[in-house]
C-alpha cells in the first residue's frame, strides 16, 4: 500500500470515529459541550488501532469495536488534558487550540479529565452482547492506564530526573505511552474474540509501536512544526524532561526509533492472518510529521 493509501485511510477511520463520539456527546448537561471541546482535533490514534486489530481478527461489525475505541479516546484526551495543565507540563496550545485550563479554567480542566476518564468505563461497559469480552477489555484497559501504566508513567516523568539514562527513559516511554497504544491493539482483539495467544502476541508487538510512538513525539519536539503539531514544539528541552533526543542525540533517538518500527512489523508480519495494516500503520507513525 502506498503511503497516501494509509493517509486516505486514516482519515476514513477518524470520520467513523469522529461521528461516533459526537453521538456520545449529547445535551445532557452543558458538561459534555466542555468535555468535547478537548476531543476536537487529535488524529484518534488509539481507536483507529483498536478498529484495525478488531478487523484484521476477523471481526466483522464495526458498531461493536466503536464504544471501545471511543473509550480509548476518551481516555487518552483525558491524559492530555492533565498533562497540560500548569502543575504538569504547563502547555497553553494542544491540537489547535487553546488548552482546556486556557479555555475554561484549571478546576473545569481537571474536571473534564475526571468526567472523561469516568465515562470511557461507560463506554467500555454498554452493549448488550459480548459481555465477558468487555468485561476483559474493561481489565485490560484499566491495569494499563492507571498506577501500573499511564498514571505512573506520567509521575516518573514528573519526577526530578537527575540524568537522562536509557533505563529511566525505556520505564517513562513503557508506561506513560507504550502499555496504552498495546492494548488498543489488544482490546480490538478481544472483541473480535480472538485466541489468546494471538492477544498476547498483538499486545507485545503493540509495545513496540508504542515505543516508537513516544520516541516520535520526543522526535517532533524538537524537529516539529507547531502548525502541524498543534502544540508547541520545544518544551521537553526547556523543561529538562527525559525525552529520546536528551539521551541519544536526534540521530540515536531516530535509528532506535526505527528499530522498534522494524521490531514491531516483524512481529505484525509473523502472525498467521493478515495484519498488513498494523504495519502499514507503523511506517506511518515511523514517519509522521504530526
Ligand atoms: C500525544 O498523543 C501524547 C502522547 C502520548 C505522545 P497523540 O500524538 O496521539 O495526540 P493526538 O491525540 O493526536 O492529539
Ligand atoms: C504525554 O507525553 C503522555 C501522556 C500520557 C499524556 P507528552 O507530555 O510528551 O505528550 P505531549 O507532547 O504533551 O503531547
Ligand atoms: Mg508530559
Ligand atoms: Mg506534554
Ligand atoms: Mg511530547
Amino acid at each position: 500500500m502506498e503511503n497516501t493509501d494509509i493517509v486516505i485511510y486514516l482519515r476514513k477511520k477518524k470520520e467513523l470515529v469522529d461521528e461516533a463520539l459526537e453521538k456520545y456527546f449529547p445535551d445532557e448537561n452543558p458538561f459534555f459541550d466542555v468535555m468535547y471541546y478537548s476531543l476536537g482535533g487529535g488524529k484518534r490514534i488509539r481507536p483507529i488501532l483498536a478498529i484495525s486489530s478488531y478487523e484484521a481478527n476477523g471481526g466483522g461489525d464495526v458498531d461493536t469495536i466503536m464504544p471501545i475505541a471511543c473509550g480509548l479516546e476518551l481516555i487518552h484526551t483525558y491524559s492530555l488534558i492533565h498533562d497540560d495543565l500548569p502543575a504538569m507540563d504547563d502547555d497553553d496550545l494542544r491540537r489547535g487550540k487553546a488548552s482546556a485550563h486556557k479555555k475554561y479554567d484549571e478546576a473545569t480542566a481537571i474536571l473534564s479529565g475526571d468526567g472523561l476518564f469516568a465515562y470511557a468505563f461507560e463506554l467500555f461497559s454498554s452493549g448488550s452482547n459480548l459481555a465477558g469480552e468487555r468485561l476483559a477489555v474493561v481489565r485490560a484497559v484499566s491495569e494499563v492506564v492507571g498506577p501500573k501504566g499511564v498514571v505512573y508513567g506520567q509521575v516518573l516523568d514528573m519526577s526530578d530526573n537527575p540524568r537522562p539514562e536509557p533505563k529511566t527513559l525505556r520505564n517513562i516511554h513503557f508506561n506513560k505511552t507504550a502499555k496504552f497504544i498495546a492494548v488498543a491493539i489488544k482490546a480490538g482483539a478481544i472483541m473480535a474474540c480472538a485466541p489468546s495467544t494471538r492477544i498476547r502476541e498483538l499486545y507485545r508487538a503493540g509495545m513496540y509501536l508504542g515505543m516508537l510512538f513516544q520516541y516520535t513525539d520526543d522526535i517532533l519536539d524538537v524537529t516539529g512544526e507547531k502548525d502541524k503539531l498543534g502544540k508547541t514544539p520545544g518544551k521537553d528541552e526547556a523543561s529538562g524532561k527525559i525525552v529520546a533526543p536528551a539521551v541519544y542525540g536526534l540521530d540515536g533517538a531516530r535509528f532506535r526509533a526505527e528499530r522498534y518500527a522494524a521490531l514491531a512489523n516483524q512481529r505484525f508480519s509473523s502472525l498467521d492472518g493478515d495484519f498488513s495494516m498494523l504495519e502499514k500503520l507503523t511506517d506511518f507513525v515511523l514517519n509522521r510529521t504530526y
